[in-house]
């Protein structure tokens, strides 16, 4: 399908991204969208950047877990320049006023998709230097647990073991129709203007909608009011037990159970997360009349009933049934929901939803890390034609179209940011996959 230059071509255009987007110990997602660094970006660019330079990869990990709160809390954005334009800035958030917050470094309130300790994993992995990838683990594993432990117990608002999480942020799919009919239900009070910058870079038809950032501001301020100390969970506007990000949270337990054998740390605790966590996800969020994983809404007590492709994120796990594993591929396969036999796959929620739109952010757009992370899942379960077939549509829809954030799965136009650091380093990680079968 592909020549060996053109993919070495591909994979040297991939490292000029990252080479472009490089800022300092850490690589920005876009020089001009996101001009700070990103949790969950930066655990994919790590994954990229171990097959480039170890050392590299260590410090991008290193650089995101300096913004780590006191309790274990890993934000969703560490702030690099004060003078970039974007917003929120970091005054928005007044994390430095917080007990147990960096004070040399500012940082969002909120945290992100746990993908860091999968990443650290991956590094180590990848690495020709297994000493100094043992080293580089045992220096970041006590913080790596403090993470998990905030996600774990701090986020088990509800007692039932699952995550919660508290803004469409956090979720990483900030428009996903998954949150529309919670959020819809937010009254809005002492109304403000919100004065973007994101749609000054991007057509504004590829962005959320002005009401989405009014709404994102919002319940980020309500956060904010609590020194982002949940008191009162049913209080806040928006609670969700996201079944992406607990399928994240435990594929993050299976890694770190696979690290501390590695560094001969003990992981009865972790195996307790892990267990729980698992048997809550196939328990609260698993449908087995419709045989498929949902979301549920805290606050109105209701399971969120969308399909999207975050709901078949929890295919990456090691503990799943036939039955389970056979549904989730049933969605991913080509004519699926989310594979149109001529176009690209896989768009982020179903191209016959009535939600569909084929360039808006999360609302259908291809986005180069689900592709990925559903590669991780389709592989540990031997799904081995269907892998090479995503992987090779993944790799042609970046050769054809550029280095860019989403994609249009029809026509595979390149939508977003242009030169966008994950996809660079996931493209890296494929092709590294398909020149060393
Ligand atoms: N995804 C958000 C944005 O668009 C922030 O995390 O800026």
């Amino acid at each position: 399908m592909f020549s060996d230059e053109q993919l070495d071509d591909l994979k040297l255009r991939s490292i000029e991204v990252l080479k472009l987007n490089r800022h300092k110990k850490f690589t920005k997602p876009s020089s001009k969208l996101y001009p700070h660094q990103w949790n969950w970006d930066s655990a994919f660019i790590a994954i990229g950047l171990s097959h480039i330079d170890e050392e590299l990869a260590q410090q991008e990990i290193l650089s995101l877990l300096s913004g780590q709160w006191g309790n274990g809390m890993i934000p969703h954005i560490v702030y690099s320049d004060s003078s970039a334009n974007y917003l929120p800035d970091e005054n928005f958030w007044d994390s430095k006023k917080i007990k147990n917050s960096p004070k040399n470094i500012s940082t969002s309130g909120i945290t992100q998709p746990p993908v860091l300790s999968f990443a650290a994993l991956k590094v180590c992995e990848n690495s020709k230097d297994k000493n100094n990838s043992k080293k580089f683990l045992k220096e970041i594993y006590p913080k790596l647990i403090s993470y998990q432990r905030f996600l774990n117990e701090d986020r088990n608002l509800t007692g039932d073991d699952l995550i919660c999480v508290l803004h469409p942020w956090e979720s990483g799919l900030d428009n996903s129709p998954r949150w529309d009919k919670s959020l819809q239900n937010i009254q809005i009070k002492n109304y403000y203007r919100v004065n973007r910058v994101d749609d000054k870079f991007i057509p504004k038809h590829q962005r959320p909608t002005d009401k989405d950032y009014q709404l994102y501001f919002f319940i980020a301020e309500k956060l904010k009011e609590q020194d982002y100390k949940i008191k009162d969970y049913l209080s806040l506007p928006v609670v969700m037990q996201d079944v992406m990000f607990n399928a994240l949270a435990i594929l993050s337990l299976e890694s770190l159970i696979t690290i501390s054998e590695f560094i001969e740390e003990d992981s009865s605790q972790l195996i307790y997360w892990k267990n729980k966590l698992s048997n809550a996800i196939n328990t609260k969020l698993w449908d087995e009349k419709n045989k498929r994983f949902y979301d549920w809404d805290v606050i109105s007590n209701r399971a969120i009933d969308n399909l999207t492709l975050a709901n078949c994120i929890p295919l990456i796990l090691n503990s799943l049934s036939q039955k389970q594993i056979d549904s989730i591929v049933s969605h991913l396969k080509k004519n699926g929901d989310f594979w149109k036999e001529d176009g690209f796959p896989l768009s982020a929620i179903p191209l016959s939803s009535p939600e569909f739109n084929p360039k808006n952010y999360w609302r259908g757009p291809v986005w180069i890390n689900m592709n990925w992370l559903l590669i991780q899942g389709l592989e540990k379960h031997g799904f081995s034609e269907l892998v090479t077939e995503l992987s090779n549509e993944t790799i042609r829809l970046v050769l054809e179209s550029g280095f860019y954030e989403y994609f249009d799965p029809i026509i595979g136009e390149g939508c977003g940011s242009d030169n966008f650091s994950w996809t660079a380093a996931l493209i890296i990680d494929l092709i590294n996959k398909h020149q060393t079968k």
